[in-house]
C-alpha cells in the first residue's frame, strides 16, 4: 500500500474516524510485525487528530510497559490498578477522564495533559493485553465518539497481536 493517509481536516471528528479506519485496516493488513503496526497506527492517529499524546502500554509480567507512542516522553511502567491506564486494565473497560486532576491516582506524565481516554485491547480469551492511551491538553476533549472508534481500532489491534 501507499504509505500515505488521506485525512480531510474539514469534516467532523466522527467522519474523520470513519474515513481513517478503513485506511488503518489497509495499513496493517500487509504486515504482521506487531511493533511495526502499532507504531504506524499511533502515528496515523497523531496525524489525523494531532493528539497531545497517543500510545499503547503493553501488559508484560503483570505490569504495563510503554510501547509505541507519539508525543512527549512518558513513564515506562504502570502497575495494575494505578493511574487511568492501570485502572482501565484492572476493570477491563474504557475510561474517559474529562479532568485528570479529578481522577484519584492519575499519573501525570506531562503537566500539560488535561483530559484522557484509555481503551483496553483484548485477546481472543477476553484478557486485556494492552491499553491505548490518548491525552489532550484541553479539558473534556474525549466523548462517546472517541470511545466507539478507538474501540474499533482496539479490535483491529487484537487481530494482529
Ligand atoms: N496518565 C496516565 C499515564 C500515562 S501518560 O498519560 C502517557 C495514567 O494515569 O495512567
Amino acid at each position: 500500500m501507499a504509505e500515505e493517509l488521506y485525512i480531510n481536516q474539514q469534516v467532523s471528528k466522527e467522519e474523520k474516524y470513519q474515513e481513517l479506519i478503513p485506511q488503518l485496516s489497509a495499513l496493517v493488513s500487509g504486515e504482521n510485525d506487531p511493533i511495526a503496526n502499532l507504531a504506524n497506527l499511533m502515528a496515523a492517529l497523531k496525524q489525523a487528530f494531532n493528539f497531545w499524546w497517543v500510545g499503547v502500554y503493553v501488559v508484560k509480567n503483570d505490569e504495563l510497559v510503554l510501547g509505541p507512542f507519539q508525543g512527549p516522553i512518558a513513564c515506562t511502567r504502570i502497575k495494575k490498578g494505578k493511574g487511568v491506564c492501570g485502572t482501565a486494565w484492572q476493570e477491563a473497560k474504557t475510561i474517559i477522564v474529562p479532568d485528570v486532576d479529578q481522577f484519584p491516582g492519575h499519573i501525570a506524565c506531562s503537566s500539560l495533559s488535561k483530559s484522557e481516554i484509555v481503551i483496553p485491547v483484548f485477546n481472543k480469551n477476553k484478557e486485556v493485553i494492552m491499553v491505548i492511551d490518548v491525552d489532550s491538553e484541553k479539558l473534556a476533549d474525549f466523548d462517546q465518539i472517541d470511545e466507539i472508534y478507538l474501540n474499533k481500532i482496539a479490535n483491529l489491534i487484537s487481530d494482529f497481536v
